[in-house]
């Protein structure tokens, strides 16, 4: 029996990834740049065990089926080839945060399995081998294995660290509103806006240089410069994502309500800016100094159900056993 215990923590893109340049090897047609989650994380336990008679995967206290549970086996088979193991495993994962809230978990989850199950099988993986497993299941999970502000580059196999948790002071404040009707998963979301959109070609073509100007704001250290190209990076997303037919349309009333706080604070001097995923609810990045009062003003929004706020996080890593 072998077994290892790994956590990873989630991501927010600020620079989005949306579409993708190879749909079977996972490559991200665009570049994307996101910040790792201190408050969010996924621990899992993987076991490789002769005993176990085929692939149990515990997402939280239920059994995980169809195709939940057909993506993690396929991320085992994956380690199990590398490593020439062929037992079946046991999987156990547990969010730190509500899954029920719509908030992405596949980012953190991937990670934290690409990262126990290469322990757990013995393979010696380089932070870009688990990076490049994860990527595979999800492609924003790449990144999740990096801990501060981390990079994926468009085609990419990998995802890279732009600059570590202690170099840049930010927080991140989500605003988790009421979900509508359930919604489109990014897969899907993304497949229909590349083959509908007539917008989708201006998204592809202008991401890099927002990306560019992200990942620059990083490195000087600009909150204010990285805020104005995160929210331009999600609303040309959502732009293309608008003219696809069937319309993807992510946002409620609460999701513009939040947005409309969000500039409201800036008016009064408070450094915030928001960015939005496939999903209604709204995270907005802002000085540490500032979080309480950004958090505040988000709780007190028509529509906000809850709010929770993250520090910069650190590397998905194994717990000691
Ligand atoms: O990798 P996925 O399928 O979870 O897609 C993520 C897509 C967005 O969250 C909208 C953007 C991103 O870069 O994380």
């Amino acid at each position: 029996m072998k077994t290892a215990t790994a956590v990873a923590h989630s991501n927010i893109a600020l620079a989005k990834y949306w579409g993708k340049a190879d749909s079977e090897r996972m490559l991200a047609a665009v570049p994307s740049l996101s910040m790792t989650l201190e408050a969010l994380h996924t621990r899992t336990t993987v076991t490789f065990d002769a005993a176990i008679p085929a692939d149990e995967v515990l997402l939280g206290d239920s059994p995980a089926q169809g195709r939940a549970r057909s993506r993690v086996v396929a991320l085992l088979d994956r380690v199990r080839r590398q490593s020439g193991l062929v037992q079946n495993a046991r999987v156990v994962s547990t969010n730190n945060f509500p899954t029920a809230a719509g908030l992405a978990s596949s980012a953190s989850g991937f990670a934290a399995l690409a990262v126990a199950a290469a322990a757990a099988s013995g393979l010696s993986a380089s932070g870009e081998e688990l990076s490049s497993l994860a990527r595979q299941s999800s492609v924003s999970a790449a990144r999740s294995i990096y801990g501060g502000f981390v990079a994926l580059g468009a085609g990419a196999e990998f995802a890279e660290r732009v600059a570590p948790a202690e170099s840049f002071e930010a927080s991140m404040v989500i605003a988790l509103t009421a979900a509508g009707a359930k919604a489109v998963g990014s897969s899907e979301g993304m497949d229909r806006t590349a083959r509908t959109s007539p917008y989708y070609q201006a998204w592809v073509e202008h991401a890099p240089a927002v990306y560019e100007r992200a990942r620059r704001a990083i490195i000087d250290q600009n909150l204010e410069a990285l805020g104005e190209a995160m929210e331009e990076s999600a609303l040309m997303m959502h732009a293309s994502m608008f003219a696809a037919r069937p319309a993807l349309v992510y946002f409620t009333p609460a999701t513009l309500a939040a947005m409309e706080r969000v500039r409201a604070l800036r008016t009064e001097g408070v450094p915030a800016f928001f960015t939005m995923d496939a999903g209604p609810h709204v995270k907005v990045l802002t000085r540490p100094s500032f979080a309480t009062r950004v958090a505040d003003a988000l709780a007190d929004t028509p529509g906000v159900l809850s709010v929770l706020v993250s520090r910069v996080g650190p590397d998905a890593s194994v717990e000691p056993s």
